[in-house]
């Protein structure tokens, strides 16, 4: 079963979406598997952003993701990672398709709500950026069956 991991950015946490946007992730079918309410301290926001060293919104963007408290979680599921970057949309609120996360909330690129991890490996370093392996909780979620 695949893994990803997601993150409700200090704008999405301030802004009062953790609700709605998990909502949308439960009603998917998918299964949460973690989460955490944390800070992002400028170490591992180096870390998560790593490849993205250089560029000139990386300095911002940064700041951004350390500038308040995050909700980070792994979710479980099917094709996991290519469904929920279809939810949350394109990088930029006004490129994203209508009915997506950042269509609905998102205005601008860099204040755009949620991260979702991008392939399989992402998945998995960004996982373990933020987890460790027994906060990751396993469970039978009996709607399975049925999604
Ligand atoms: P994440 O889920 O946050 O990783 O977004 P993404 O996968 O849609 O975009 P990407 O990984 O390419 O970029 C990471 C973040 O950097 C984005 O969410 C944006 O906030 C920011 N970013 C990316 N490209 C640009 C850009 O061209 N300009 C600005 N200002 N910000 C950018
Ligand atoms: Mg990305």
């Amino acid at each position: 079963m695949e893994r990803t991991f997601l993150m409700i950015k200090p704008d999405g946490v301030q802004r009062g979406l953790i609700g709605e946007i998990v909502g949308r992730f439960e009603r998917k079918g998918l299964k949460l598997v973690a989460a955490k309410f944390m800070q992002v301290d400028r170490e591992l926001a180096a870390k998560h952003y790593a490849e993205h060293e250089g560029k000139p919104f990386y300095p911002p963007l940064i700041d951004f993701i350390t500038s308040g408290p995050v909700f980070a979680m792994v979710w479980e599921g099917d094709n996991v990672i290519a469904l929920t970057r279809a939810l949350i949309g394109k990088t930029n609120g006004v490129d994203a398709a209508p009915g997506t996360i950042r269509s609905d909330y998102a205005v601008h690129t860099n204040l755009n709500l949620i991260h979702g991890s991008d392939s399989p490996e992402s998945a998995e370093l960004e996982i373990s950026n933020y987890f460790a392996p027994n906060e990751l909780v396993s469970y039978e979620q009996t709607i399975q069956r049925w999604v």
